[in-house]
């Protein structure tokens, strides 16, 4: 039962990719490897790490099919995984207008397919974010520091840590936190999403959206500590340095990130019989066995 208010998840999955033309000329990026899966698992289960069951993931009307193939209606994984379509790259606060008719009355957190999170002490932060969310309504974003805020947006924040400006990829960054592509808001942003104009380059920009937030005194930030890692795949290289990222942790630990099914069974969204059945999908694959050793190893 899908409790009245539970917070639903946006997992943003279109736009052109046009970075990585012409890799993408004839995939959708979002279904690119990242090492050893395809890197919508990653953004999948940064929003199932928050608790979150009821997806809507959205994409190009061409590639629905293609999301459909690799995660069906989500029930393997203990979700409820719903298709919503964007026909045009229009910006990424109009997710929550393609999605009005599921999420509508919901907190929504909205993840970006393109974006990995990893760190110790994730999980903790993830649920901070929806406590804060669910006592005191408004919007929760994070900060990370980056070496170059210019390609994302960013938030200037006072000496107590609150936002005092949030600026959409400016020439000349006020600070080093950049906002990664993972927000929550209450159950007002498709409101407030209906009312935003498109930008000087056609979008709805997500910085606008987070700015009416920021303008009626309820946006929070909370800023990654130093063990936190945020990377983003929309180049080429930053493509390779996530693949290697991962490739590292996974072969010194033995442990994946981003192991959708290893999620839904280590939130209890599926029993050991379902994740069985889930690993039989992969055949003989590491990825197979990895899932298949996880009810048995009490080191896991
Ligand atoms: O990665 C975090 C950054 O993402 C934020 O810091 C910025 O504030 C935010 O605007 C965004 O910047 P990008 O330049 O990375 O956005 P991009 O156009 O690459 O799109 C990000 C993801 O959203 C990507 O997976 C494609 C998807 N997308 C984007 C747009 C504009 C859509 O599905 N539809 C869209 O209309």
């Amino acid at each position: 039962m899908t409790h009245a208010r539970s917070l639903h998840g946006i997992l943003l999955a279109g736009g052109t990719g046009s970075r990585l033309y012409p890799i993408t000329a004839g995939t959708n990026k979002h279904l690119l490897p990242v090492y050893d899966k395809p890197m919508i698992y990653y953004s999948l289960s940064t929003l199932m790490l928050a608790g979150i069951r009821d997806v809507v993931l959205i994409t190009n009307p061409g590639d629905v099919d293609r999301f459909e193939r690799l995660l069906g209606d989500g029930s393997h994984l203990g979700l409820r995984i719903t298709y919503r379509t964007q026909a045009q790259a229009r910006g990424i606060a109009e997710a929550f207008v393609l999605a009005s008719d599921i999420v509508e009355g919901y907190p929504v957190a909205l993840a970006l397919g393109d974006n990995l999170l990893y760190g110790s002490g994730f999980t903790g932060l993830l649920q901070s974010a929806v406590l804060r969310l669910t006592l005191s309504g408004g919007a929760v974003i994070f900060g990370a520091k980056v070496e170059n805020p210019r390609e994302y947006g960013v938030a200037q924040v006072d000496a107590e840590g609150r936002v005092t400006g949030l600026e959409e990829k400016p020439a000349e960054p006020k600070s080093p936190w950049a906002v990664p592509g993972l927000y929550f808001y209450d159950a007002r942003v498709v409101d407030l999403a209906r009312a935003l104009s498109p930008s000087a380059r056609g979008e709805l920009e997500i910085t606008d959206l987070n700015r009416r937030y920021l303008e009626s005194g309820e946006l929070h930030l909370m800023r990654f500590p130093r063990g936190m890692t945020w990377l983003d795949t929309g180049s080429p290289d930053q493509l390779a340095e996530a693949a290697d990222f991962v490739r590292t942790l996974e072969r010194r630990t033995g442990l994946m990130v981003g192991c959708v099914e290893e999620i839904a069974w280590r939130q209890k969204f599926i029993s050991d019989d379902t994740l069985m059945v889930a690993a039989e999908r992969w055949g003989k694959t590491p990825y197979a066995h990895y899932l298949r050793a996880l009810p048995h190893d009490p080191a896991l």
